[in-house]
């Protein structure tokens, strides 16, 4: 466990090649084993595996950023390049009730799980985070509603799955000091 825990980064480029079956069913059961707030596991995996899906969802997290009024946002939202999943072959969006505010953290629990399993398989993966503050723009809601997640949940996170690229690049991982405070 410890050496997949060491092992797993963040990827962000994949092969174009489809998750297996068995790699997205080991990496879903990870997750609902996560553990939640009183057990009350309200969260919600929505599993998108379909290319035009993930293409029609990335257009419209653009066309959200595109009316911000953020520079940064705007410039991605009308970058032709840019795509939030980086043209991963999966993604799995991790939804919640907001109404308990423990909400996030059960998701952020079930996200770990599961880049843990997916590091264990050998599966590449990346958390994806922009649905999270576009979720609520009226196209992105029904679009994302049309796929299956629960009209009232807020999305915590999306996962990225699929295969690392050849030579994928991987950001320098320097351990920031003083982190840990061991009081005996
Ligand atoms: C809450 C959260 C949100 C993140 N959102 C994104 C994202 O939207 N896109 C992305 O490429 N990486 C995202 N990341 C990944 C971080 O950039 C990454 O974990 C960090 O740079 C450390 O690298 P490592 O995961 O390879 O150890 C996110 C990570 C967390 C925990």
């Amino acid at each position: 466990m410890i050496e997949t825990i060491k092992k797993r980064r963040s990827i962000r480029s994949y092969k174009d090649a489809p998750l297996k079956e068995d790699h997205l069913n080991t990496i879903l059961e990870a997750a609902i084993y996560a553990p939640s707030g009183m057990n009350y596991q309200t969260w919600h995996f929505t599993a998108i595996l379909n290319a035009e899906k993930l293409v029609e969802l990335n257009r419209l997290i653009k066309q959200a950023f595109a009316k911000s009024d953020e520079p940064r946002l705007q410039e991605r939202g009308n970058n032709p390049d840019y795509c939030c999943y980086y043209h991963a072959p999966a993604l799995v969006i991790v939804s919640n009730e907001p109404t308990q505010w423990w909400a996030p953290m059960d998701c952020a629990c079930a996200i770990e799980n599961m880049f843990l399993a997916a590091t264990s398989v050998d599966v590449a993966s990346c958390w994806i985070n922009q649905l999270g503050t576009t979720c609520d723009d009226t196209d992105v809601r029904a679009f994302i509603t049309s796929l299956g997640v629960p009209a009232h949940h807020q999305v915590y996170g999306c996962v990225a799955l699929g295969y690392a690229a050849a030579n994928a690049p991987l950001k320098d991982k320097k351990l920031q000091p003083d982190t840990i405070t061991i009081v005996r």
